[in-house]
C-alpha cells in the first residue's frame, strides 16, 4: 500500500471517511450502526488490554479535591469548570505574555485526569507498520528517561477544542448543539518540549508500509449513551506523524502537569485538540488505515448541508476573543485600550478589525506575533456614554478565511467561527 502524501488534517479525514463508509475500516468496530453491539466487545478488549498494561497510580496531590475530574486547582478568576472540563477565562490573559500559563490552561477531559507513576509508565509501540512488534502484547517500549535522552525539540503550538465557542450557536443563533458549552476559552498556546514522534517511530522499527499511527490515552475508557468506546484515541496519517508531531514531556518549561498529559502527551500542531492525545501509552502503527469513534462518530460535521454520514471536520475555524470579562464595567469618557487575540487553524492571522458601536476599524497587531499560532492585538476606545455596549472583533487569516456574522450550524456544534457579540457596561 502506498503512503498518503498529505499531512493535512482535512485530506486525511476525508479519505479515511470515504474508506470507513466503504466498509474498509480496520477492525469492524466503528460503523455508526454497529456501535451498540460494539460496546460490549470493545469493553472486553480494552479491559483485557488494561490488564496487560498495569500502571501504578500515585496518590492525589495534597490540597486538591480527590473527587474532582481535574487535578489542578480551579480558581474562579482563572478557570470555569464545565462538567469534566475547565475553560480558561479570557480576562485571565490580560497582561500575560504570548503563551497561556499552566495554571490557567484549559482542560478537556473525556473522563478524569489519571494519576500516573512516571517510573511505571512506558510508551508501547506495536502494529503491522513496525518491523518486529506486530501485536499489542509484544510492543517496543520506551521509558520516560529513554525518551528524555533522545534529541529534544521545542514547539510553540496552539491547542483548541473543536467545540470551542459552541455556546454561541445557542446564545447568538438560537441553534443549540449538544456537548460541552464552551465560551471561547477552550483554546491555549503553550511551549511544548519533547521528542519528535518520527524519531521514536524510526527507532521502533517503522517500515515503509506504515500508513497510520494511533496513540491511545491511559485515562479511563470513555462510556457514552451506555456504550463503552474504549480509550480515547484518534489516528494520524504517517506523513503528519513524521512531520512536526511531538511526544511532549514539558509544557512552558515545567514537567507536563497531570491534567495536560503527565508524563507524556502527543502534540499535533495545527490539528484539532482531540488529536493531541494526553497520557499516551500504547501507540498502534499500522500498514492499513485505522479508525476510531473519534474520527467517525464524533469530530465529523453532521446536519444541514452535510451528508447523512457526515463530512470531515477539516481545520479549526477563525476566532477572536477580547481579554475582557463578559459584561466588564468600563469608565465613560476615558480612553481604554482593548486587548484581544485571534487565531485560525488554516494559517497565521493577517488582519483583525474591531467594532465598538460605530463600524469596523483595523486593530493594531503585535508585530512580534506575526506568523505565529495566534495573534495579539489592541484597539483604543473612549466609551462615549453610560449604558450597555457591544464590542465585536473579527479576523482574517493568510488564506483569506474570515469570520461571518453567523456561523454555519452543524448538529454537534463544531467549528464556530461567527463574530461574538461581547457585552460591556459603561459606567
Ligand atoms: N487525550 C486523552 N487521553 N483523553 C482526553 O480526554 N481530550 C482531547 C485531547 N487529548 C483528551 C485527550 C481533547 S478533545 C482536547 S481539546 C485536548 O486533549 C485538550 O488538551 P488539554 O486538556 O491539555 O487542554
Amino acid at each position: 500500500m502506498s503512503r498518503p502524501l498529505s499531512s493535512e488534517e482535512a485530506d486525511h479525514d476525508a479519505r479515511r471517511g470515504r474508506q470507513w463508509l466503504a466498509g474498509e475500516a480496520h477492525g469492524a468496530g466503528v460503523a455508526r450502526d454497529d456501535l451498540l453491539e460494539l460496546g460490549s466487545a470493545m469493553a472486553a478488549l480494552t479491559a483485557a488490554a488494561a490488564e496487560r498494561e498495569p500502571v501504578a497510580v500515585a496518590p492525589a496531590p495534597v490540597g486538591v479535591d480527590p473527587g474532582s475530574p481535574i487535578a489542578k486547582p480551579l480558581p474562579p478568576e482563572l478557570l470555569r469548570p464545565l462538567e469534566t472540563n475547565a475553560e480558561m477565562r479570557w480576562p485571565a490573559m490580560a497582561g500575560q505574555g504570548y503563551v497561556v500559563p499552566n495554571d490557567r490552561f484549559f482542560v478537556r477531559n473525556h473522563t478524569v485526569t489519571p494519576r500516573l507513576d512516571a517510573d511505571a509508565w512506558r510508551l508501547r509501540l506495536f502494529g503491522t507498520g513496525l518491523r518486529d512488534a506486530p501485536t499489542r502484547d509484544a510492543p517496543v517500549e520506551f521509558t520516560l528517561d529513554e525518551l528524555r535522552r533522545l534529541p529534544a525539540e521545542e514547539s510553540t503550538a496552539l491547542l483548541e477544542c473543536a467545540g470551542n465557542g459552541r455556546r454561541f450557536f445557542a446564545d447568538q443563533q438560537d441553534a443549540p448543539a449538544p456537548g460541552v458549552a464552551w465560551d471561547l476559552g477552550g483554546v491555549g498556546v503553550a511551549r511544548w518540549r519533547g521528542v519528535r514522534l518520527g524519531t521514536v517511530l524510526r527507532l521502533a522499527g517503522l517500515t515503509d508500509d506504515a500508513v497510520d499511527v494511533m496513540p491511545e490515552g491511559l485515562d479511563p475508557d470513555y462510556v457514552t449513551g451506555g456504550v463503552n468506546l474504549g480509550r480515547v484515541r484518534r489516528p494520524l496519517p504517517i506523513a503528519k506523524a513524521l512531520d512536526d508531531v511531538l511526544l511532549a514531556y514539558e509544557m512552558n518549561g515545567e514537567p507536563l502537569p497531570a491534567d495536560h498529559g503527565f508524563p507524556v502527551r502527543v502534540v499535533v500542531p495545527g490539528w484539532i485538540g482531540i488529536s493531541s492525545i494526553k497520557w499516551v501509552g500504547p501507540v498502534e502503527v499500522s500498514a492499513t488505515p485505522l479508525f476510531s469513534p473519534w474520527n467517525t462518530q464524533f469530530y465529523r460535521m453532521f446536519g444541514p448541508g452535510h451528508p447523512a454520514d457526515g463530512d470531515a471536520l477539516g481545520t479549526q475555524s477563525v476566532k477572536s476573543a477580547f481579554e475582557l470579562a463578559w459584561d466588564a464595567h468600563l469608565p465613560a469618557g476615558t480612553e481604554v485600550r482593548l486587548h484581544g487575540r485571534s487565531w485560525s487553524g488554516a494559517g497565521p492571522i493577517d488582519r483583525v478589525e474591531v467594532d465598538t458601536g460605530d463600524g469596523w476599524r483595523p486593530a493594531e497587531l503585535v508585530a512580534a506575533d506575526r506568523g505565529g499560532p495566534w495573534q495579539r492585538w489592541t484597539a483604543a476606545w473612549r466609551p462615549p456614554a453610560r449604558g450597555r455596549w457591544t464590542l465585536r472583533a473579527r479576523a482574517t487569516d493568510v488564506t483569506g478565511a474570515g469570520q461571518p456574522d453567523r456561523a454555519a450550524p452543524n448538529d454537534l456544534g463544531y467549528l464556530f467561527d461567527g463574530v461574538v457579540r461581547h457585552p460591556v457596561t459603561v459606567v
